[in-house]
């Protein structure tokens, strides 16, 4: 059967690398469990995981291999009413936790995080790090509700740009500007998800109303598997993610883009008093 996210994908991308079958792959086969123990649990025959966090832990999945350049989904499922608590999915170079990533300021990685905000509704936060501590951050309201089914999130990288996408609506471009001085992404990157206690960010848990659970699902990986021989071949362009058709959004894209820029985007690094830091945000998204 072919489902309309591999009609819809396949206009994006040429087919071959993504399939309706591929999407139900066995979380075993490119993931591996991190941390939090029995609070990560493989179930639906495998094809899903589910993530609980209480107050004795959160947990944590993520790729077997670091990867040099793909086109990355998961699809999520964020837990209910979770005030405090940091849904993720995300790729990054620092193939560990959560402390090392903090006290780590070195490093790729490109972040989907979902909080829930004062008012009680979901925002997602996006940010870039490039060899740095990041403060790339661009925020959004979200037009459904995250918790109530499974939505799909996607990330594009190449040589050319990195898109955040949220059900195949592209909500954030960043492009290489290396050439004005900025900072891109280029270390291999494995592909994570976690759901930790986000308090010291996000204010209390009420633990009470917990446990919470995060659901995942989707675990192929349409990814070019780094290998130190030969960091280079990652940037083939026979590699479907890395054709020149995925060196910039189409003109449909682009408006589809912008209008859901437009409605949607809360906060953006490039508008605040530290955008001089940022040579990219010279540059018109
Ligand atoms: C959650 O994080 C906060 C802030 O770091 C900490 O004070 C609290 O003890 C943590 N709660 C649990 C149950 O780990």
């Amino acid at each position: 059967m072919v489902s309309p996210l591999c009609i819809s994908l396949c206009a994006i991308f040429t087919c071959h690398f993504f399939t309706s079958k591929a999407a139900e792959l066995p979380f075993d086969t490119h993931y591996t469990p991190l941390w939090g123990g029995d609070h990560v649990s493989v179930i639906d025959q495998r094809t899903q995981v589910q993530i609980k966090i209480d107050p004795r832990s959160g947990g944590g999945f993520r790729s077997k291999q670091p990867y040099g350049s793909g086109f990355f989904q998961m699809s999520v499922k964020i837990p209910s009413n979770a005030k405090g608590i940091a849904t993720t999915f995300y790729l990054t170079s620092t193939p560990d936790n959560i402390q090392m990533r903090e006290s780590n300021s070195n490093h790729d990685e490109l972040d989907f995080e979902f909080i829930l905000n004062e008012k009680g509704r979901y925002v997602l936060n996006t940010n870039v790090f490039a060899q740095d501590s990041g403060n790339r951050e661009q925020q959004f309201n979200l037009w459904f509700d995250p918790s109530s089914q499974f939505h799909n999130y996607q990330i594009l990288w190449n040589q050319h740009q990195i898109v955040f996408y949220i059900d195949r609506i592209p909500i954030r471009v960043f492009k290489n500007e290396i050439a004005i001085g900025a900072r891109y992404p280029s270390t291999p990157m494995y592909v994570h998800a976690s759901l930790w206690n986000g308090s010291q960010w996000l204010g209390p848990v009420n633990w009470r109303s917990g446990p919470f659970y995060a659901n995942y699902r989707g675990f192929a990986i349409n990814g070019c598997d780094y290998s130190n021989s030969n960091p280079n071949k990652c940037n083939s362009l026979r590699y479907p993610w890395n054709a020149q058709n995925n060196w910039q959004l189409d003109p449909h894209q682009q408006m589809v883009y912008q209008a859901t820029r437009n409605k949607y985007i809360i906060y953006d690094y490039c508008k605040s008093d530290r955008s001089s830091n940022f040579p990219e945000c010279r540059v018109p998204s």
